[in-house]
């Protein structure tokens, strides 16, 4: 038997919505044919967005976007999305797919499918080929009050009076490589300059530096060691994390599914790692991490559109396992990180949706984060696991909690490919209603995936449990409890 003690009220810190963030990038089919069909489509559309994408993305409660990259973000003129006459441009990655961008969705068109989903919207700025004037400009276009500027008066005639709600703006993307392939401290540099420029268009946007790929901690050293000594125009520091692949997306080996974990698990030490550093020039009022891209990265070729849509991806239940593993650690960190982004939402990596003309559907991916946005707004209380085993070196139990409005919210992942865990739950500091509901995602074959022809083979159901009694959480399976919390200390919580 396995034992999570929930440490009531030990709590680590609220769950930003903002954790629970998306990534849409103008790259294969996340726009066009995905999120996108135009307004003269025949397939159902609001204003030209997928219909049923946004339905089913707003039960998910999405709280932030990042648009337009990515990559895409660095050689992306924001002029070229306005106004009538759009120009056909080259777009980053159009050497990859020989797919030019016609420039449909623009600002406007964003901020809009951001307002159809309830969510804020976060745009990256290009610092690697436009100057930092252009930023501010998009700024000022973006943000200035109604009449007051002439970009103001240019988004009016463009059909938009009142300012855009834009309160996230990220300075560059990823400058180490395809933005500009900077060294840290020349990029520091540059984001201070750029950052005093746009620091002062308006109050309430917020400011994001761009951090390091993965494990590379010598970027961190090195942009802190630069910009420590500046006027602190940060409010967070990005960082990326791809956990690659481990064999085939969707026919992989046993071995594979431990070695996908094993690898996906990784982001806790990295993050730790990079927030000592931040805490070590006593950034972390600034530097409060945003983890604006991460996900697997299989090999092209796996999703229905066979290769056509560039970086498209099928979805497994271990997909899944990833995604609940990470938001397992987000919410055991949310004193540290204040945004995360999965790349992407639909037709790429690591996605929510497949689409593809009037097909529409959701991945296993899609059901954790429906299953998790429980958390959402909750106070994240800290966990201790016993009894758990490693397999092929990682534990098996991902786990964690939070408390809101007088209810606990408990997600377990089980990481091992051969047993059912029988897990004991013990709350320190309170005690629980026996009677508690469950969402379960299991599938007895763990490559399990959801096809356009068959698209519910992986859906969660929900099941009533006693927490007083052993909880069985089934190999290669995820749950969320919902229980009520009694004789805790009702203060600590929202
Ligand atoms: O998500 C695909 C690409 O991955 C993004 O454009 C880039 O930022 C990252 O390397």
């Amino acid at each position: 038997m396995k034992k999570i003690c929930l440490m009531y009220p030990d709590v680590i810190g609220v769950i930003k919505p903002e954790i629970y963030g998306h990534f849409t990038e103008h790259i294969g089919g996340v726009f066009y044919d995905g999120l996108w069909v135009g307004k003269d489509s025949p397939i159902a559309n609001i204003h030209g967005f997928r219909k049923e994408l946004i339905n089913r993305f707003n039960k998910i409660n999405p709280p932030v976007v990042r648009w337009p990259g990515g990559c895409y973000s660095e050689t992306y003129d924001w002029r070229d999305g306005i106004g009538e006459n759009r120009p056909r441009r080259i777009n980053w990655w159009t050497a990859y797919d020989n797919r030019y961008e016609t420039n449909e969705v623009g600002t406007h068109e964003f901020a809009e499918f951001c307002s159809l989903v309830g969510a804020k919207p976060y745009f990256a700025v290009n610092l690697s080929s436009l100057p930092p004037l252009e930023a501010r400009k998009w700024m000022d276009y973006c943000l200035s009050p109604q009449g007051t500027t002439s970009l103001a008066c240019e988004r009016e005639k463009n059909g938009h009076a009142e300012p855009f709600s834009i309160p996230y703006w990220g300075v560059g993307n990823e400058n180490w490589g395809g933005g500009g392939n900077m060294a840290p401290d020349i990029y520091a540099h540059e984001y201070r300059k750029y950052s005093e420029l746009m620091s002062n268009v308006a109050s309430e946007a917020k400011l994001f530096a761009c951090g390091p790929n993965g494990d590379d901690y010598n970027w961190t050293q090195k942009f802190m060691e630069v910009f420590s000594a500046s006027e602190k125009h940060m409010a967070g520091y990005s960082m990326h994390y791809y956990c690659g692949s481990a064999g085939d997306p969707v026919r992989f080996t046993r071995k594979e599914w431990y070695e996908m974990l094993r690898r996906s698990a990784r982001i806790e030490e990295i993050l730790l790692r990079h927030w000592h550093i931040i805490q070590g020039y006593g950034m972390e009022q600034y530097g409060r991490l945003v983890i604006d891209e991460w996900g697997c990265w299989h090999p092209n070729g796996s999703g229905p559109s066979k290769g056509r849509n560039l970086f498209e991806q099928q979805s497994t239940m271990r997909d899944a396992m990833v995604t609940a593993q990470t938001l397992n650690v987000f919410n055991n960190h949310c004193d540290k990180i204040q945004m995360a982004n999965v790349a992407q939402l639909v037709n790429n990596l690591h996605c929510l949706f497949l689409t593809s003309g009037d097909h529409c559907i959701v991945t296993p991916t899609y059901h954790v984060f429906d299953m998790y946005q429980v958390h959402q707004n909750a106070a994240a209380v800290r966990t201790l696991t016993y009894g758990d085993q490693q397999i092929e070196g990682i534990n098996t139990l991902s786990v964690s909690a939070s408390v809101k409005e007088g209810f606990t919210f408990i997600s377990i992942a089980n990481l091992s490919a051969e047993d059912d865990a029988v897990v004991e739950l013990e709350p320190v500091g309170g005690s629980l209603d026996a009677d508690a509901e469950m969402d379960v995602l299991v599938h007895e074959d763990y490559h399990a995936h959801n096809t356009f022809e068959n698209p519910k083979v992986v859906t969660p159901f929900k099941q009533a449990v006693n927490v007083h009694q052993a909880i069985i959480v089934p190999r290669a399976g995820i749950v969320m409890i919902k229980a009520k919390l009694t004789k805790s200390n009702d203060s600590m919580y929202p």
